[in-house]
């Protein structure tokens, strides 16, 4: 968690740090924080809370400068105050450092620091980065920031500036990612790439262990032995617009809307000439005996949900889905035959990482669905295939959760025809249902006066209840989430027939909403008798279905989704589903984008 950025050019440092700031926010909001360099040394202004407090302050007056770091923070360490807030200056505000990661031996570092007389200010553990830079610090920063750097424990992202050398910007990567954008007016760091399309579409992904230095006219790169590293400048294809909201009042509607686009682009990206095509057909699934499909949030939501589409289409033993958090931890049976799918849009969720390398060291295959180019996930698993998602800044994630949906559809009919499982015939049609999602999706958006209308009415639920059965129980564990992440109304997913087991016992008459997904056409009987069950309890029912037969009433409304084969309709009816949350949410006047105590990207246990 935690964004950073700096820059080094021509250019006021001020607003490109600002303005970069806000494109990082996603990734954490409890401070923000500037610091840039003057004649008269650093000036530093940190404000608790959104960046919008900290500008509010900026624009009492700041001095202007052609160098600076700024940070928004997620808290770990020390509560969100304006103390505990980013840049952090060593004693003698000397060195100046901003830092995304958790340093895991500070308090042994701090106590070190403070048996030599050191004084902290703050209670965060960024802090021991830049004193023990200043206590080691002889006249060379290079050498400064190698020697710190072998007494880090833990992962960092850091960007440092040192007074006495004015013209360089440090950056230093490892466990965190770290990106170095090259632009006309001078160069950048930035944790992500949406803060620097502005300035730039040409990068440099930091890898672990290396130090870049800026100057505003020349980046050069070393290892912590001081070696100078060769790296290749990439480009990206992402446009400045994709990180805008244009016009919309939250990126979460934005990126909501974008979803037809989404999967069309997602789709393409599958068919022959392809790289994510030609990656996929590397993978021999006969050479397994075991699949796991591991993530975390709505990533692992996305894997519940392939599971039983691997399960009809592949008929294979073995499939698993775990959460990364607990894979990482379990000693699972794991060997060179288990093929271990890791899911995420970000490729930077620490529990993901960890997933992935505990899975190498045992010697599985690893194959990662992922969104962001040059993140970490996507250079170390052994096979990557990339979301079409573009970037995305709503916290809740939408468009890249339906981008992975379409990707592990396509691996399970891949994998199942390879596996002799499908006759041509069937392979065809099922692609082609596939291929049908763009439309079917923009048809399911057409519904979005009549779900914000609903919405309106359903902002004063004490608890939502999703259920569903098969597939439509694994889709209505994203509506669950969705819904509580961005409404803060409490709601959980049930397996409809688990309901008679205790959730029943929860339905309160009309302070209760049931929505009811029922798109599995065998089941829906069975899914409608659940329904049956909750309406006669007085609760009040949304149902999404593809189903005619639903009959609507005072307690019962609907949305109907386009029909589709059953196992990949969780990508309509999810979309039906985010755009409740949504409006839920919107309604109860919640910060959307940025739901409470949430950050998008999880780098931190
Ligand atoms: C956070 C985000 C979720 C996301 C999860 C996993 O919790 O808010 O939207 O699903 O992290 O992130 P990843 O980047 O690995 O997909």
């Amino acid at each position: 968690m935690c964004g950073i950025i700096g820059y080094i050019g021509e250019e006021d440092a001020v607003p490109i740090i600002i303005e970069g700031l806000k494109k990082l926010e996603y990734r954490g909001y409890d401070s923000a924080g500037i610091a840039v360099y003057t004649e008269n040394g650093f000036d530093v202004l940190k404000q608790k809370g959104r960046l919008s407090g900290l500008e509010e302050k900026l624009s009492g007056g700041f001095p202007q400068s052609h160098q600076g770091i700024g940070h928004t923070r997620w808290a770990t360490h020390g509560e969100p105050s304006d103390i505990n807030s980013h840049p952090h200056l060593g004693t003698d505000s000397k060195i100046a450092i901003v830092h995304n990661g958790i340093i895991e031996n500070y308090k042994q570092l701090k106590e070190y620091l403070e048996s030599k007389g050191v004084v902290f200010a703050s209670q965060t553990d960024s802090e021991v980065i830049a004193q023990l830079a200043e206590y080691y610090y002889e006249g060379d920063i290079m050498d400064t920031v190698c020697k710190v750097s072998s007494r880090l424990e833990g992962s960092y992202a850091l960007g440092i500036m040192c007074s006495d050398d004015p013209n360089t910007l440090i950056a230093v990567k490892k466990d965190n990612p770290l990106i170095i954008g090259i632009s006309e007016h001078g160069n950048l760091i930035a944790s992500d790439v949406p803060a620097l399309l502005k300035h730039t579409n040409k990068v440099y992904y930091l890898d672990d262990n290396e130090i870049a230095v800026l100057k505003s006219d020349s980046i050069n790169f070393f290892d912590f032995d001081m070696d100078e590293v060769d790296k290749t400048l990439e480009t990206i294809t992402w446009s400045m617009d994709s990180a805008e909201k244009g016009g919309y009042p939250h990126f979460m509607l934005k990126e909501i809307m974008e979803q037809p686009k989404v999967l069309r682009d997602t789709i393409n990206s599958m068919m022959t000439d392809t790289e994510n095509n030609r990656i996929l057909e590397e993978i021999d699934i006969r050479k397994f005996d075991k699949i796991i499909i591991t993530a975390c949030g709505s990533a692992y939501n996305a894997g519940v949900v392939s599971k039983y589409v691997f399960e009809e289409l592949c008929r294979f033993p073995l499939i698993e889905v775990e959460l990364a958090s607990e894979f990482r931890y379990k000693n699972s049976v794991i060997n060179d035959k288990t093929l271990v799918i890791l899911v995420s849009q970000s490729g930077e969720t620490a529990d993901t990482i960890a997933a992935m390398r505990e899975a190498k060291s045992k010697g599985a295959v690893t194959l990662s669905i992922v969104n962001v180019i040059g993140s970490t996930i996507a250079k170390e698993s052994d096979y990557t295939i990339f979301t079409a998602a573009g970037p995305e800044i709503a916290v809740a994630t939408t468009k890249a959760f339906s981008a992975q949906l379409v990707l592990l559809y396509f691996l399970a009919v891949r994998f199942s025809k390879k596996l002799g499982r499908l006759d041509e015939a069937l392979y065809e049609k099922l692609e082609q249902e596939i291929v049908s999602l763009p439309d079917k999706a923009t048809e399911v958006l057409e519904h979005i006066d009549f779900i914000q209308k609903y919405a309106s009415n359903s902002v004063a639920y004490k608890s939502v209840f999703f259920i569903g059965r098969n597939i439509d129980y694994a889709i209505a564990l994203e509506g669950s989430l969705k819904l509580k992440e961005i409404s803060y109304i409490h709601s959980e997913a049930y397996a409809g027939g688990e309901l008679k087991h205790g959730t029943i016992a929860l339905i309160d008459g009309e302070n209760t909403l049931v929505v009811g997904i029922a798109c599995c056409k065998r089941l829906f009987p069975k899914t409608l008798s659940n329904i049956e069950q909750v309406l006669s309890r007085g609760a009040n029912v949304l149902f999404v279905s593809n189903i005619e037969q639903v009959t609507t009433d005072e307690k019962t409304s609907k949305i109907t989704i386009p029909d589709i084969y059953d196992l990949f309709s969780p990508s309509l009816s999810v979309i039906a589903l985010q755009l409740f949350s949504y409006y839920v949410a919107a309604n109860r006047g919640c910060d959307i984008d940025k739901p409470r105590n949430l950050a998008k990207s999880v780098t931190v246990e």
